[in-house]
């Protein structure tokens, strides 16, 4: 998309964020464009996920108001510094974005991060898309490095998950669950998934992408674009969230779990985990190559899944597996 026409796209949305009506021939006559100009703008609008309607008479409306991502809001200076976050509106992916960053040497400082309104080809875990709508959730990657290679990346995971939890608790009073290794968890319904991508040497340093979505408010109509019964954090809150600020209280979360976590390892953060674990004390059925049916007795020192099977004790490491409840 070319940059007049994201300016136009911002415009229009700017207007349109508050959830009045706006009529076509205002839109038409505020940005300089012809009427048919602003309804294909509109339509660029819906395929990205929003939900804009109109009505005969009145003009184009949100379904619902928006607060529009702030890159000064964000980046509003502190009584700490804080490393810069970049926003996006549209792009591919933020972790394709911060990968690219990082490899050219622009994004150097660990906690940068980049945030973006929708993407175009969202990655989610094992090769599936993340379906990413405009305005109505949170799409976050941060830049991190770990010293001892990829064994730490399994615990990292982890820890990002509670990252989350204690910030959906701490400033939302909502009780998240994790789902060993990536999911995030609001009664029983998926509210966030975590996507961690490793660049280096297998027992060297390496840099860490990492990227999490989580659904805000996703649009009523996300339901065929997404193969999994999924939630959104607006229904379990009465407080406002304000992703402008819901970003600053995440990145200083993660920034301060993932320090103590490249300090010590995941082994301070196994009671932690194991209380908000989704599955604790319960049957579930591990998918790898084979299925193993087992009780989920939690995670150990290293954020391994500890399985009681009929065979005894069995620790399962990543890689591909699915847990899924049995009960
Ligand atoms: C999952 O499959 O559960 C993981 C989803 C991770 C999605 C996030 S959205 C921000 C970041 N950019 C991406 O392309 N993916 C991750």
């Amino acid at each position: 998309m070319s940059k007049s026409s994201l300016i136009i796209i911002r415009t229009i949305l700017a207007k349109l964020s508050s959830g009045e009506f706006y009529s076509g021939q205002a839109l038409a006559n505020d940005l300089g464009l012809s009427r048919t100009s602003v309804a294909n703008y509109i339509k660029q609008l819906k395929e990205l996920g929003l939900d804009i309607y109109s009505v005969k008479g009145r003009g184009y409306s949100l379904s619902s108001a928006i607060t529009l991502l702030d890159p000064v809001q964000i980046n509003a200076p502190k009584r700490v510094k804080r490393p810069a976050i970049l926003v996006h509106e549209i792009t591919d992916s933020t972790n394709i974005q911060l990968q690219q960053r990082i490899k050219s040497g622009t994004i150097t400082e660990l906690g940068s991060a980049i945030v973006a309104e929708a993407q175009t080809a969202g990655r989610g875990r094992r090769g599936r898309n993340w379906y990413s709508p405009f305005g109505s959730n949170l799409y976050f990657s941060m830049y991190w490095r770990l010293d001892h290679g990829m064994q730490g990346a399994m615990g990292l995971s982890l820890a990002v998950g509670l990252a989350i939890v204690r910030t959906l608790k701490h400033y939302y009073s909502v009780i998240a669950k994790l789902k060993w290794p990536n999911d995030v968890y609001i009664n029983d319904k998926k509210v966030a998934g975590i996507l961690i991508e490793l660049s280096g040497q297998a027992n060297a340093d390496c840099d860490v992408v990492i990227g999490l979505g989580l659904n805000i408010n996703m649009p009523a109509n996300a339901s065929s674009n997404i193969d999994q019964p999924f939630t959104s954090l607006a229904q379990h809150t009465v407080l406002p969230i304000d992703r402008n600020k819901l970003i600053v209280y995440l990145q200083q979360e993660l920034i301060h779990i993932l320090t103590e976590f490249s300090q010590s390892g995941f082994a301070g953060f196994v009671n932690e985990f194991n209380d908000v674990n989704q599955y604790q004390n319960r049957l579930i059925k591990i998918i790898t190559a084979e299925e193993q049916l087992g009780i989920c007795r939690g995670v150990d020192d290293q954020g391994a899944l500890l399985l009681e099977t009929k065979q005894g004790l069995q620790t399962i490491f990543g890689g591909e597996v699915s847990v899924r409840g049995q009960n």
